[in-house]
Protein backbone atom coordinates (compact mmCIF):
# COMPACT_ATOMS: atom_id res chain seq x y z
CA UNK A 1 0.00 0.00 0.00
CA UNK A 2 2.60 2.80 1.15
CA UNK A 3 4.47 1.54 -2.07
CA UNK A 4 1.76 2.12 -4.42
CA UNK A 5 1.42 5.42 -2.84
CA UNK A 6 4.76 6.46 -3.40
CA UNK A 7 5.00 5.13 -6.64
CA UNK A 8 2.27 7.47 -7.76
CA UNK A 9 0.01 4.69 -8.48
CA UNK A 10 -2.26 4.99 -5.76
CA UNK A 11 -5.09 6.62 -7.70
CA UNK A 12 -4.70 4.33 -9.92
CA UNK A 13 -5.30 1.56 -8.17
CA UNK A 14 -8.28 3.17 -6.58
CA UNK A 15 -10.32 4.04 -9.83
CA UNK A 16 -9.76 0.98 -11.08
CA UNK A 17 -10.99 -1.16 -8.24
CA UNK A 18 -14.08 1.32 -8.39
CA UNK A 19 -14.28 0.69 -12.10
CA UNK A 20 -14.22 -3.28 -10.91
CA UNK A 21 -16.82 -2.87 -7.95
CA UNK A 22 -19.13 -0.45 -9.16
CA UNK A 23 -20.28 -1.92 -13.00
CA UNK A 24 -21.46 -5.58 -11.36
CA UNK A 25 -23.14 -3.74 -8.81
CA UNK A 26 -25.08 -1.75 -12.11
CA UNK A 27 -26.52 -5.08 -13.26
CA UNK A 28 -26.87 -6.82 -9.87
CA UNK A 29 -29.28 -3.85 -9.19
CA UNK A 30 -31.25 -4.37 -12.80
CA UNK A 31 -31.70 -7.81 -12.30
CA UNK A 32 -33.05 -7.40 -8.66
CA UNK A 33 -35.45 -4.49 -9.69
CA UNK A 34 -36.40 -6.66 -11.96
CA UNK A 35 -37.32 -9.81 -10.21
CA UNK A 36 -38.88 -7.32 -7.44
CA UNK A 37 -41.13 -5.16 -10.02
CA UNK A 38 -41.63 -6.80 -13.13
CA UNK A 39 -41.30 -10.66 -13.50
CA UNK A 40 -44.77 -11.13 -11.52
CA UNK A 41 -45.75 -10.08 -15.42
CA UNK A 42 -43.07 -10.96 -17.60
CA UNK A 43 -41.29 -14.20 -15.78
CA UNK A 44 -37.85 -14.07 -15.22
CA UNK A 45 -37.08 -15.15 -18.85
CA UNK A 46 -39.41 -12.09 -20.59
CA UNK A 47 -41.90 -14.91 -22.03
CA UNK A 48 -45.10 -13.29 -20.10
CA UNK A 49 -45.64 -17.13 -19.24
CA UNK A 50 -46.96 -16.35 -15.62
CA UNK A 51 -50.46 -15.97 -13.56
CA UNK A 52 -50.43 -12.64 -13.83
CA UNK A 53 -48.53 -12.24 -17.09
CA UNK A 54 -51.58 -14.42 -18.54
CA UNK A 55 -54.22 -12.15 -16.53
CA UNK A 56 -52.87 -9.02 -18.08
CA UNK A 57 -52.22 -10.32 -21.23
CA UNK A 58 -48.47 -9.52 -21.30
CA UNK A 59 -46.62 -10.02 -24.54
CA UNK A 60 -43.54 -12.17 -24.69
CA UNK A 61 -41.06 -9.52 -24.83
CA UNK A 62 -39.22 -11.85 -27.01
CA UNK A 63 -41.68 -11.91 -29.86
CA UNK A 64 -43.30 -8.65 -29.24
CA UNK A 65 -44.12 -5.98 -31.82
CA UNK A 66 -42.50 -2.92 -29.67
CA UNK A 67 -44.42 -0.49 -30.27
CA UNK A 68 -41.87 2.02 -27.86
CA UNK A 69 -38.47 0.78 -29.11
CA UNK A 70 -36.41 -2.07 -27.32
CA UNK A 71 -33.08 -0.23 -26.44
CA UNK A 72 -32.22 0.30 -23.00
CA UNK A 73 -33.24 4.13 -23.37
CA UNK A 74 -36.47 3.51 -25.15
CA UNK A 75 -37.22 0.79 -22.26
CA UNK A 76 -36.21 3.08 -19.34
CA UNK A 77 -38.33 5.55 -20.95
CA UNK A 78 -41.76 3.32 -21.44
CA UNK A 79 -41.32 2.53 -17.84
CA UNK A 80 -41.80 6.20 -17.07
CA UNK A 81 -45.42 5.62 -18.55
CA UNK A 82 -48.32 3.62 -18.10
CA UNK A 83 -48.75 1.46 -21.00
CA UNK A 84 -52.22 -0.74 -21.34
CA UNK A 85 -51.99 -2.85 -18.35
CA UNK A 86 -48.54 -2.19 -16.82
CA UNK A 87 -48.43 0.41 -14.68
CA UNK A 88 -46.02 3.43 -14.67
CA UNK A 89 -43.23 2.97 -12.80
CA UNK A 90 -42.08 6.92 -12.38
CA UNK A 91 -42.91 6.60 -9.06
CA UNK A 92 -41.77 3.15 -7.56
CA UNK A 93 -38.09 4.11 -8.95
CA UNK A 94 -35.94 6.64 -9.94
CA UNK A 95 -34.65 7.27 -12.98
CA UNK A 96 -31.52 5.67 -12.64
CA UNK A 97 -33.28 2.09 -11.27
CA UNK A 98 -35.49 2.47 -14.39
CA UNK A 99 -32.20 2.54 -16.52
CA UNK A 100 -30.48 -0.47 -14.54
CA UNK A 101 -33.61 -2.44 -15.05
CA UNK A 102 -34.12 -1.47 -18.12
CA UNK A 103 -30.33 -2.57 -19.13
CA UNK A 104 -31.37 -5.61 -17.81
CA UNK A 105 -34.37 -5.99 -19.98
CA UNK A 106 -32.70 -5.52 -23.04
CA UNK A 107 -30.45 -7.92 -21.77
CA UNK A 108 -32.76 -10.84 -21.64
CA UNK A 109 -33.79 -10.18 -25.31
C1 LIG B 1 -48.93 -5.82 -14.01
C2 LIG B 1 -48.11 -6.58 -14.96
C3 LIG B 1 -46.82 -5.96 -15.45
C4 LIG B 1 -45.73 -5.58 -14.70
C5 LIG B 1 -45.56 -5.63 -13.19
C6 LIG B 1 -44.74 -5.12 -15.66
N1 LIG B 1 -45.22 -5.21 -16.93
FE1 LIG B 1 -44.26 -4.72 -18.64
N2 LIG B 1 -45.93 -5.06 -19.73
C7 LIG B 1 -47.12 -5.53 -19.22
C8 LIG B 1 -48.15 -5.50 -20.26
C9 LIG B 1 -49.60 -5.94 -20.10
C10 LIG B 1 -47.52 -4.99 -21.42
C11 LIG B 1 -48.16 -4.68 -22.78
C12 LIG B 1 -48.69 -3.26 -22.74
C13 LIG B 1 -49.37 -2.81 -24.01
O1 LIG B 1 -48.69 -2.80 -25.04
O2 LIG B 1 -50.54 -2.45 -23.92
C14 LIG B 1 -46.12 -4.75 -21.06
C15 LIG B 1 -45.16 -4.26 -21.94
C16 LIG B 1 -43.84 -4.12 -21.62
C17 LIG B 1 -42.80 -3.76 -22.56
C18 LIG B 1 -42.96 -3.56 -24.08
C19 LIG B 1 -43.12 -2.12 -24.45
C20 LIG B 1 -43.27 -1.93 -25.94
O3 LIG B 1 -42.51 -1.11 -26.47
O4 LIG B 1 -44.13 -2.55 -26.57
C21 LIG B 1 -41.63 -3.69 -21.85
C22 LIG B 1 -40.25 -3.35 -22.38
C23 LIG B 1 -41.94 -3.99 -20.47
N3 LIG B 1 -43.27 -4.25 -20.36
C24 LIG B 1 -41.00 -4.02 -19.45
C25 LIG B 1 -41.33 -4.13 -18.10
C26 LIG B 1 -40.38 -3.95 -17.02
C27 LIG B 1 -38.90 -3.67 -17.20
C28 LIG B 1 -41.09 -4.09 -15.87
C29 LIG B 1 -40.60 -3.92 -14.42
C30 LIG B 1 -40.03 -2.62 -14.10
C31 LIG B 1 -42.47 -4.40 -16.22
N4 LIG B 1 -42.57 -4.40 -17.58
C32 LIG B 1 -43.48 -4.66 -15.32
C33 LIG B 1 -47.34 -5.95 -17.92
C34 LIG B 1 -46.50 -5.71 -16.84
Amino acid sequence: MVALVRSGLFPVAVVFSFVLMSSPSLAADGKALYEAQCQKCHGMDGKGDTKAGKMTKTPDLHTAEWKHGKTAADIAKTLGDKLGKMPSFAEKMTEEERMAVAEYTAGLL
